[in-house]
């Protein structure tokens, strides 16, 4: 049994990777850990060249990496939310797993986990639920594939300000939008992963969860 863990946050060691990994870990079974910003994917040209194949005909990364999704045995989701939605490589790696759907299904049934950071608190009264969005984009994917969903988690994370030179001095502070004028660095302090128990918690259990689910199938 293999599980597939995708990150596609580009931060070296991000709390998203970090999370991510703490998941694959908790499997307890083989697993693989792919950073998608060390790769090059493009989006899904919609040219139904792979429905013959189940292969895309574009010629860079995502061959490989669906080929590394439909070898594995389950496959865990780990991305971010710029601008309040799905980072655009974890949606160009998803999209680019079509050609597993044709005629076969090949992603059917295959246990699914969801991993998601943002910098929005939930509950924020006035900007979107980072988060929520985020993993609903994943869910959307294994759900239309006819994944099984076995878990999902949610991350607070950090605006990029609080590693920005500019900041304070910078009027259209991402910082101040989220957090009040007030908001400094030190005020608002750096959020990891470590420091949320019942997030680390919830991602272990999504690997353990993801190990139940294989040992079922
Ligand atoms: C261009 C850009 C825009 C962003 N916009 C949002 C946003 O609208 N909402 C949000 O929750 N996080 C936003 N973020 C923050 C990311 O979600 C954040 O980088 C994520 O929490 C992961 O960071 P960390 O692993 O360093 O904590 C944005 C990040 C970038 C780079």
């Amino acid at each position: 049994m293999k599980v597939l863990g995708v990150s596609g946050s580009p931060i070296r060691n991000s709390n998203t990777d970090r999370a991510l990994k703490a998941a694959l870990e908790a499997t307890g079974v083989e697993t693989e850990f792919i950073k998608l910003s060390k790769y090059n994917i493009s989006p899904c040209i919609a040219c139904l060249g792979c429905v013959d194949t189940n292969l895309c005909i574009q010629k860079d990364d995502g061959i490989m990496l669906a080929e590394k999704a439909r070898e594995a045995d389950a496959l865990i989701v780990a991305g971010y939310t710029p601008y309040s939605s799905l980072d655009a490589r974890t949606k160009a790696f998803l999209e680019r797993l079509y050609p597993l759907r044709h005629q076969k299904g090949l992603m059917q049934k295959k246990p699914g986990g969801i991993i998601v950071t943002c910098a929005v608190p939930q509950g924020h009264p006035m900007l979107p639920n980072a988060c929520e969005n985020g993993i609903n984009a994943i869910s959307y994917y294994m759900m239309e594939e006819g994944m099984e969903i076995v878990g999902k988690v949610a991350i607070l994370g950090n605006a990029p300000c609080v590693r920005c030179h500019a900041f304070p001095g910078c009027e259209t502070s991402g910082l101040r939008m989220i957090f009040g004028p007030e908001a400094t660095v030190e005020s608002v302090g750096i959020h990891s992963f470590e420091d949320q128990p019942e997030t680390m918690d919830a991602a272990r259990e999504l690997g353990r969860d993801i190990a139940a689910a294989l040992k079922t199938r």
